[in-house]
């Protein structure tokens, strides 16, 4: 028997865009989902015969990496589903873990890339910043070149991702989840038809990018202000994109007045925002007071591990 276990992910800086090849910043939090593996009669998950519908992400894993006999899987989630906090990215990347694991092939890089096919798979079009993040854990930077401490390179359908650790100062971040659930692949295709279709859009999509590194700026300087204020451009064009919803909206609105700044993370549509504080229980509060779950997350610096 192995297990494997991989952490959540907040996207910082960068969602949508990211998709189209612009930079991006996100981060690994500290909840987990763990994959337990081991050889049985017949495939299941959590005692239920593996289904392809219901049990999408595992069942792509065994289809990609396992050709042996079947498997008893028990998957433990610590990260709330459908909340912006790249729950279907750590089932991955924890189930990829534990088949190569079993096989004697656990690599990170080949988890990386094969995590990143899968939600490809899956969700209809992806970037590969949430299967990274889960795979490595710590800041991860995603750029359009090689800067310092690359980690690996992504390509898919003429689009190149690098992608870095990026060293994060300590931050007190609370997510906020709306409650209401969006499914990332049409929210990415509804800005992709968008993004096709206007070189407004891709002006937006293209300034996206530029506040992404001015925030990587920022965080090095530990300038919090500044890092507030561009979380919450980023939000306003996330809206101007078509990913927004007014319950994100108000959340975004009270928090920031506790906050730094505020803004969508992850798909939109609903789903889930974040606000960095220097004070996280009264925004946690806030967010509670105006109908959201609150979640005060930590950073997270490892990835997928092996626990036995
Ligand atoms: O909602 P999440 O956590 O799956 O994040 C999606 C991030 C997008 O940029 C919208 C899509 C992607 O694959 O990068």
């Amino acid at each position: 028997m192995v297990v494997c276990s991989a952490p959540g992910k907040l996207i910082l800086f960068g969602e949508h865009a990211v998709v189209f090849g612009e930079p991006a910043l996100s981060m690994a939090v500290n909840l987990r989902i763990r994959t337990e593996a081991e050889v049985s009669s017949k495939f299941s998950v959590n005692d239920q015969d593996l289904q392809k519908q219901k049990h999408s992400y595992v069942y792509e894993c065994i289809e990609n990496v396992w050709k042996g006999e079947p498997l008893s899987l028990r998957i433990d989630s610590g990260i709330p589903s459908a909340a912006g906090m790249g729950s279907s990215a750590a089932v991955t990347v924890s189930t990829l873990g534990a088949l190569l694991r079993l096989k004697g092939e656990f690599d990170p890089v080949l988890i990386a890339k094969k995590g990143f096919e899968i939600e490809y798979e899956v969700q209809g079009s992806a970037s590969p910043i949430d299967t990274t993040t889960t795979t490595h854990g710590s800041g991860i930077l995603v750029a359009r070149e090689a800067r310092n401490n690359l980690l690996w390179v992504i390509r898919k359908d003429g689009k190149e991702w690098y992608l870095h650790e990026c060293d994060l100062p300590e931050m007190k971040l609370v997510v906020g989840d709306t409650g209401i659930r969006s499914r990332t692949g049409p929210l990415v295709a509804k800005v992709r038809s968008y993004v096709e279709e206007s070189s407004f859009a891709r002006d937006v999509v293209s300034e996206i990018g530029q506040i992404t590194l001015q925030a990587v700026e920022a965080l090095s300087d530990g300038d919090f202000v500044s890092v507030g204020a561009l979380m919450i451009r980023n939000h306003n064009l996330l809206s101007v994109l078509g990913v927004g919803h007014p319950k994100l909206d108000n959340l975004v609105r009270v928090a920031s007045d506790l906050s730094y700044g505020a803004k969508t993370t992850g798909a939109g549509g609903g789903g889930s925002m974040i606000a960095l504080t220097d004070d996280p229980l009264e925004v946690a509060k806030v967010i509670r007071e105006n109908g959201g779950k609150a979640y005060i997350v930590k950073y997270e610096k490892r990835g997928v591990i092996v626990e036995c």
